[in-house]
């Protein structure tokens, strides 16, 4: 795709939306059967499922943690889900954020409680527009409550960025790729404690401030749509509904 001149013309973005706007957000728990807790989240034009095991006994034995669980986590992306196939199996970046997500997702859980165990989460992209590791994020925090693993909160998690010297909320494909910087944030919501922060690119103080501000709303949004696909799954419904 070609650079595009502008990326925000007459206060709106490419896609229609104002700086501050967040893509339409679709989240759904407990959809995979086979899986303890699952989830599926749409951001815009992403796809994302993720699925939970455990806490189950760890296998192979060595590692085990006599005192704790131990978190794991896998992203992968589907060959199909971006523009240029993608070559299936690990890479330097899917490794990457494999390991951000598990650290984003730790704070809020009681991995004490189950020493010698595991908690596997996979994160599977079915369709990637940018903010992938994000709605991975949000989707595994959903599918976390859904195998009904004790956590303290929630994590949301949503990225912020700088397209033509201006500060946005949730940006695409296009905006990551021409934009000048991409910053994903996750945040455990109740606290106010932030778990992930990544920055591709870079922003002034007074800008990061403006971003992370940005962030934390985004985030209040996407909480509230992650308790509501709880809720809808979980609320008692009157008989004959
Ligand atoms: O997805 P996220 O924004 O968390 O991560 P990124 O590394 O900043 O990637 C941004 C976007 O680039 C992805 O969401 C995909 O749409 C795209 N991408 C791609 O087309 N091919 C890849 N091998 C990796 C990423």
């Amino acid at each position: 795709m070609e650079k595009p001149e502008k990326l925000i013309i007459d206060g709106k973005r490419l896609d229609g939306r104002a700086p501050e706007e967040m893509r339409p957000l679709k989240i759904e728990a407990g959809v995979l059967k086979r899986a303890d807790g699952s989830a599926y989240v749409e951001l815009g034009e992403n796809k994302v499922l993720a699925a939970v095991y455990g806490p189950r006994e760890m296998h192979p034995r060595h590692l085990q943690r006599p005192d704790t669980a131990v978190l794991r986590c896998r992203y992968n992306m589907a060959p199909f889900s971006v523009e240029e196939r993608k070559r299936p199996g690990p890479d330097r970046r899917s490794v990457e954020i494999s390991k951000v997500t598990r650290q984003a997702l730790e704070p809020v859980l009681f991995l004490e409680l189950y020493p010698r165990s595991v908690i596997d989460i996979f994160i599977e992209v079915l369709q990637a527009d940018a903010g992938t590791r994000t709605a991975g994020i949000t989707a595994a925090a959903v599918a976390l409550a859904d195998a009904g693993i004790p956590m303290r909160d929630l994590v949301s998690s949503v990225a912020v960025g700088k397209i033509d010297d201006m500060i946005v909320l949730d940006l695409t494909k296009e905006e990551d790729q021409w934009g000048t910087t991409d910053m994903p944030v996750a945040i455990v919501p109740r606290k106010k404690l932030v778990s992930l922060l990544q920055m591709d690119g870079n922003l002034t103080e007074e800008e990061f401030k403006r971003a992370l501000d940005l962030a934390f709303r985004g985030c209040e949004q996407i909480y509230q749509a992650q308790r509501q696909a709880l809720k809808e799954k979980y609320a008692i419904k009157p008989e004959g509904e």
